[in-house]
């Protein structure tokens, strides 16, 4: 119907507002996506400004994702039976508008944080035991990205096994095929990351010890 047409809409467009970059832009004087990895996203953030910005654009992306999922069902509100379904289309859609934003020429990040502001919201379970994925992975590696794709991979794996009674239940299927297919989009957002992690070529995150001016 007409409600989930605007709750893509707006969740798309909240999704798509590239606070890394802006932030990035305005307070860093710099171009995100020529320094460092290129990536439009916090993590680039930390590592071409300093971990106190990195932080403010995790926040700022993660709250793109709370916004969508929390903010727009009260917004536009549906039959109750639709709730979860249009929660679960405002948060695909906040981290395909933060992926292929249309202020950027459909470019953008790869939707962890955004991802992550969604599932708080939406699967604050499966969202707890990824992150203590991410923490295990990045304590070992020290590596973001190897972190988020364990993370993402994490998040499908529990989502399936806590659900696995009730996720493919007439009412539900849409988080089911939602915990699937954003972790998917994610992995495949760090598809060069992958290739040079595969090389023995990704960089453990540095962090500059004084602030880029
Ligand atoms: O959130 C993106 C992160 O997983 C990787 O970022 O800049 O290291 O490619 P980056």
């Amino acid at each position: 119907s007409q409600a989930f047409v605007i709750t893509a809409g707006l969740a798309y467009l909240i999704g798509s507002i590239p606070f890394s970059l802006l932030i990035a832009r305005i307070f860093g004087k710099i171009d995100l996506r020529s320094h460092g990895s290129g990536n439009v996203g916090a993590t680039n953030v930390a590592r071409t400004m300093s971990a106190k910005w990195g932080a403010f654009a995790l926040l700022l992306d993660a709250g793109k994702g709370m916004t969508a999922v929390g903010l727009i069902p009260v917004l536009m509100v549906m039959a109750p039976e639709d709730v979860i379904h249009q929660k679960v289309l405002a948060a695909v859609m906040a981290v395909v508008g933060h992926m292929y934003s249309c202020w950027i020429r459909f470019r953008g990040g790869k939707g962890v944080a955004t991802a992550l502001g969604a599932v708080t919201v939406l699967a604050p379970q499966g969202m707890l035991i990824a992150l203590v994925g991410f923490i295990l992975a990045f304590l070992a590696t020290r590596i973001v990205s190897l972190s988020s794709i364990v993370a993402a991979a994490v998040f499908a794996v529990a989502q399936l096994l806590i659900g696995q009674n009730s996720l493919w239940k007439a009412n539900t299927w849409s988080l089911g095929v939602f915990s699937v297919v954003v972790p998917a989009l994610i992995i495949f957002q760090h598809r060069s990351n992958i290739l040079r992690l595969l090389r023995g070529e990704e960089q453990k995150l540095q962090l500059r010890k004084s602030e880029r001016q």
